[in-house]
């Protein structure tokens, strides 16, 4: 119907590449003979007698149930991420702060929180939706470059475990504020290393180009003023250098510059508590080999040597991003005069990734079915002609088939919009045989009913 619409689909196949974010849309114009078949599908997800199942749930289940387009988390794949980071740090003391701007529903946040997580918000926003979901504040650290008033009056009262600040203005803004409430505020400073991730340039931040951070001589002048004030208090230090990082070298080379920070800060009186690496390595959407948690983690605590301090990190994608697919049903199938192209019910505003970054993301048949597959694009309703899914895909498809678009549990519903008055599909959190609706899919009235005649 009308209202259910939204999201794309495809599957498989593609060509080697370093990260998921392709780096010239020329990618996209890869030939089909390089495409196989194989889902390679990730925890959570699985083939079972030809259906794709999300944990002990078939996928053609829950769109009955729920309609397409469906975002389909799964619970266990989300919490054998999340242990995965804990186990990495090998009894060192550390705090994993899950990014919620990955995936920010609250039934997700509460889970995490169960499981001992702490969190990296970015707006007050965030912060309420953790205190919402019974995240504890004392293991919230705020980072962003532009905090705003309330935002740090809302982190003050409620007595976050630190603010990552990142320019001189800021800190000045939260000291007069947590003056104002007779409040000692928490700080980190986020070093900008000038090291450079390797990723897509938009999410690549840890370079002197780039809006985030300030310098090392920078820093060492806002610790003085830490130092120096009643109503601030130097706790730690921070950095982020970008996401879907697929090498260890950018964050052993940014932990080498906090490491010699702390030690110049040291020797002046200055002594921090923990050192927060960021975050995160990316995922494989693909055919990306990705270095493991413990991986990463045993070789920046070779990079800090006797450097005792505890160790944070801020994985978002690498908790949620393969634990999620969008669910989405072709509704035409339409054959141009150079290309095919399914029509799902999906559309870039349910997942703005191939279209905002040329991503992309695995889309994978639900229900196998015989027949020779067909090069298709898979495009969504939307009106540009950028709201794809995916480009080239070989699939054996008719209309009414469903296709899951794997990878879809981060940046995906974070990133939805309502864009051409399409409601936002609903959320469904799977746990072995049970499906939770996290979030009820939006009624279109729902839309406007806040605009005024
Ligand atoms: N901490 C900070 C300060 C960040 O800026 C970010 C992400 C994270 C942690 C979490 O990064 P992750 O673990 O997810 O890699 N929308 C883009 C990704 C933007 C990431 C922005 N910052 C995408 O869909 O690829």
């Amino acid at each position: 119907s009308l209202y259910r619409s939204d999201a794309g689909a495809e599957p498989r196949v593609r060509t080697a590449r370093r990260t998921s974010i392709s780096r010239s849309k020329t990618r996209h114009c890869e030939l089909a003979s390089s495409m196989s078949n194989k889902p390679n599908l990730p925890n959570g997800f699985d083939l079972r007698q030809g259906t794709l199942m999300c944990e002990d749930i078939a996928m053609p289940e829950l769109a009955n149930r729920f309609s397409t387009p469906l975002y389909v988390y799964s619970q266990s794949a989300i919490v054998t991420a999340f242990n995965e980071w804990r186990a990495a740090f090998e009894g060192a003391r550390h705090l994993v702060c899950y990014a919620v701007k990955a995936n920010s529903n609250i039934a997700v946040l509460k889970l995490l929180a169960s499981l001992g997580s702490g969190f990296d918000i970015v707006s007050g926003g965030e912060l309420g939706r953790v205190l919402a979901a019974g995240g504890d504040p004392q293991k919230v650290v705020f980072s962003g470059v532009g905090k705003s008033m309330a935002e740090i009056d809302f982190a003050l009262k409620t007595g976050i475990r630190c603010f990552n600040v990142e320019s001189a203005s800021e800190l000045a803004l939260i000291e007069k504020i947590a003056g104002q409430l007779g409040k000692v505020a928490p700080i980190s400073i986020r070093i900008n290393p000038d090291v450079d991730a390797k990723t897509h340039p938009y999410i690549s931040t840890g370079l002197k180009a780039n809006k985030f951070g300030v310098s090392a001589d920078a820093a060492i002048d806002l610790y003085r003023v830490t130092q120096d004030s009643s109503s601030l208090r130097p706790v730690g230090i921070d950095c982020h250098i970008g996401s879907q990082l697929t090498e260890i070298e950018p964050f052993i080379e940014s932990v080498s510059h906090l490491r010699n920070l702390v030690l110049t800060l040291g020797s002046q009186g200055i002594d921090l508590t923990h050192i927060d690496i960021g975050g995160d390595l990316g995922i494989r959407y693909d055919d990306e080999s990705i270095p493991s948690p413990k991986h990463l983690i045993s070789a920046v605590r070779d990079q800090l040597g006797d450097l005792s301090m505890e160790l944070l990190i801020e994985p978002g994608r690498s908790i949620v991003g393969n634990a999620g697919a969008l669910l989405t049903e072709v509704m035409v199938i339409k054959a141009g005069e150079t290309k095919h192209f399914a029509v799902v019910d999906a559309a870039m505003n349910d997942l703005l990734r191939p279209a905002l970054y040329s991503a992309w993301q695995n889309i994978v048949e639900v229900e196998k079915r015989e027949g020779n597959p067909t090069i298709f694009d898979i495009v969504g309703p939307v009106c540009e002609t950028g709201d794809f899914l995916g480009k080239d895909r070989s699939l054996t498809l008719v209309e009414g088939d469903l296709l899951a678009i794997m990878g879809s549990g981060a940046y995906s519903f974070a990133m939805s919009s309502n864009y051409n008055t399409r409601p936002r599909p609903a959320e469904i959190l799977v746990s072995g045989g049970i499906a939770h609706v996290i979030r009820e899919r939006e009624q279109v009235e729902d839309l406007w009913a806040s605009e005024r005649l």
